[in-house]
């Protein structure tokens, strides 16, 4: 099985790259970072380097990776931004990189393989969503929105793949002891003159705690292996532990201000 993956050098991309690899698939690993040491890792994978910003280093991320080991059998988008800012304050710049990271960089890579399934009458297509694509938190609104717009996106593209055999799921992770300072951009609202400040550095330091206390990364990324080995696809993989899983579920049920009230108390803000 040939698996393309974007956002395969660190975090859950890079977890999910290496439990792929040990079970025995063949893995193109993409990232911005391996542009310096592309070709074959020690751990087995192809690295080659991959901006999803740019149409560009897509095409020649598919191109190359199809000549050397032929179409593939799955693509998953696991490359993110986590862009933190004030609703109210979030700069273009600033939505721009995320949007363009976490939603449009999956689009670029789809319109790429879409054509290489499209001839083999199959394929498999895994994004990752996160929680935040089913609930948002405080000051997680840019990363949220982006979030939404995959799993609305991810929707449209499962009924109009289907026919093509081409099958499309969303991993929705919860958090996970896995992602990189370098990847959490602080806006405007961590400044001490911002009237956010207090607020955001609370609800900053739960989210902070959240992921450092959070699910195995190995873990998702065998669940991931287990679900591709399979003939069919599921729609979602929500991994997660069960307090998260819970607030899925309450989202659905209860009404907007008390599953706002309980979230805002859990983040500080009330
Ligand atoms: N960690 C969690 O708890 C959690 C929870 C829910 C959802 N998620 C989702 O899971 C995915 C991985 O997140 P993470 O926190 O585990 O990883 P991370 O440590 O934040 O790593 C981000 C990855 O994305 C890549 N990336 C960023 N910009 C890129 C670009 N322009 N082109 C190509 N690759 C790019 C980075 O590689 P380069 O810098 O080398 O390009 C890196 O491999 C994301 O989609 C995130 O939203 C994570």
């Amino acid at each position: 099985m040939v698996i393309y993956i974007a956002g395969a050098s660190s975090g859950l991309g890079l977890h999910t790259a290496q439990q792929l690899q040990a079970a025995g698939m063949t893995v193109v690993a993409g990232a911005r970072s391996f542009a310096e040491c592309e070709g074959r890792a020690p751990d087995g994978q192809y690295r080659l380097a991959l901006d999803v910003r740019a149409e560009a280093s897509v095409e020649r991320f598919v191109r190359l990776a199809c000549e050397k080991f032929g179409p593939p059998d799955a693509l998953i988008c696991a490359q993110g931004l986590l862009n933190q800012n004030a609703a109210a304050e979030y700069t273009d710049q600033e939505l721009n990189d995320i949007l363009d990271t976490n939603f449009l960089g999956s689009v670029r890579l789809i319109r790429q393989v879409m054509p290489l399934f499209r001839e083999k009458k199959q394929g498999k297509i895994i994004l990752f969503s996160s929680i935040n694509g089913l609930l948002g938190i405080p000051f997680q609104g840019g990363y949220t929105a982006s979030k939404h717009a995959i799993e609305g996106y991810a929707e449209c593209l499962r009924m109009e793949a289907k026919p093509e055999g081409i099958e499309v799921c969303l991993v929705t992770p919860g958090d996970h002891q896995s992602g990189q300072k370098q990847y959490r951009r602080h806006g405007a609202a961590d400044s001490p003159e911002s009237p956010y400040h207090q607020r955001y550095t609370r609800a900053v330091h739960q989210i902070e705690h959240d992921e450092s206390t959070g699910s195995n990364p190995d873990e998702l990324g065998k669940k991931i292996a287990k679900a591709l080995c399979k003939r069919h696809l599921p729609a979602r993989l929500l991994i997660a532990k069960p307090d998260q899983k819970l607030a899925v579920t309450l989202h659905k049920l209860l009404p907007t201000k008390w599953f706002s009230a309980i979230i805002s108390h859990y983040y500080g803000q009330l």
